[in-house]
């Protein structure tokens, strides 16, 4: 059994995807080639904006925004301490500092009732807060009929990141169409990946994509050996393009067949354990399966029997960015954000892909059913 089995999705569009890279090398347009725009006019679509900037990852994909905003030293942004470490380090790589507001208990993104919280903090600290990073993490987008005020109210730049949650949506919204910018990640794992690196960002601000497009290619201007801004090397790859074009086809289906996994695993795993919650209206693309432990040595029983049995398992994220090595020096410490540290401690994800079959997730929920029968 396998954690995210890309195979078995190759296998159902193999052929249709040879043939696109067999066409880009026919026409050999490697770099921004003509299959980079017709995605990202069929992306924009998809979220529902007028824009959409392909990149060389999700990382970059936070990264262009919020340099196109000017943002750096002195400047504070806020975000979520439960995440992958990117969300944060594309803040600091550009001397800004990440301000963490702890999750909300139920959905594990950004508590929207901190936030103001957090900025008056980060005011405090003598920084100068310019923008909001919220996650939609596992796949569940963030509050943001309430982040979106917030941000407004406060003048703050809002970018919502939805590497994990592309395919979501909120009220028929989709996910990337929240806050000024949306960012994913098309990293192979992710729920809308390709086979490589890539990343795209979504706005319907005209001036900003703009901004954004010349950033991505080296700040150029009138073309690439005009330059007119600091920028970065950070175009999709042509072929990333033409694979992800395959993969649009069947994404809906995907999302489809990714809920129908996760209302089985919620509706047979015991609720002894604490499984994910879902809003009235909201849909996930479901990038992970995560559920809570009693503890963490209960955790750990659990992940040794898994073990034992063969089975995969994954924990996102066993050490809250608060408490990496990395931001020791902005001087959090243990007990600052106490829900994300609890959740850190119990959380772990099971095998979640839309080709997981009822007989695997037979035998999962088999498992961890039998942890408290013992
Ligand atoms: C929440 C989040 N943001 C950003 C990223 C960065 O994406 P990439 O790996 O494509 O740079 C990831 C990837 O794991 C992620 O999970």
């Amino acid at each position: 059994m396998q954690f995210i089995d890309l195979n078995a999705q190759q296998k159902i569009i193999r052929k249709k995807i040879d043939k696109r890279i067999q066409s880009v090398l026919d026409h050999g347009k490697y770099i921004m080639g003509p299959e980079v725009y017709e995605l990202e006019e069929r992306l924009a679509d998809y979220v529902g904006v007028k824009h959409c900037i392909t990149c060389s990852s999700g990382t970059d994909a936070l990264l262009i925004p919020l340099m196109a905003k000017n943002i750096g030293i002195g400047d504070a942004v806020i975000t979520t301490p439960f995440t992958y470490i990117a969300t944060a380090e594309v803040i600091s790589l550009l001397g800004a500092v990440p301000i963490f507001v702890d999750v909300d208990p139920v959905t594990f993104n950004i508590n929207a009732n901190e936030i103001e919280q957090a900025i008056h903090k980060a005011k405090n600290k003598g920084l100068c807060p310019k923008a909001i990073i919220a996650v939609d993490l596992f796949g569940l987008p963030a509050r943001y009929r309430l982040i979106e005020k917030i941000a407004s109210k406060n003048n703050l730049f809002l970018i919502e990141d939805t590497a994990q949650g592309f395919g979501g949506s909120i009220r028929k919204k989709m996910a990337g169409s929240f806050g000024n910018v949306g960012s994913t990640s098309f990293f192979p794992a992710k729920p809308f990946g390709c086979y490589g690196d890539g990343g795209a960002i979504f706005t319907s601000d005209e001036e900003l994509a703009k901004i954004m497009e010349s950033i991505r290619v080296h700040g150029s201007g009138l073309d690439k050996y005009d330059n007119v801004r600091v920028g970065i090397n950070g175009r999709l790859d042509t072929i990333q393009a033409a694979i992800l074009l395959e993969k649009l086809a069947i994404f809906d289906n995907e999302i489809t067949l990714r809920n129908q996994v996760s209302n089985y695993y919620s509706e047979n795993i015991s609720s002894k354990y604490k499984k994910p919650y879902i809003p009235r209206d909201y849909i996930s693309s479901w990038a992970q399966y995560s559920i809570l432990a009693h503890s963490s040595s209960c955790r750990n029983h659990i992940i040794n029997s898994m073990v034992k049995h063969g089975t995969p398992i994954m924990i996102y994220y066993k050490i809250p960015l608060h408490l990496q090595k990395v931001y020791n020096s902005i001087g959090y410490k243990n007990g600052d954000f106490p829900i994300t540290e609890k959740i850190s401690k119990c959380i772990f994800s099971i095998p979640m892909h839309p080709y997981l079959s009822k007989k695997d997730q037979d035998f999962i929920i088999k498992i961890l059913n039998a942890e408290y029968k013992n």
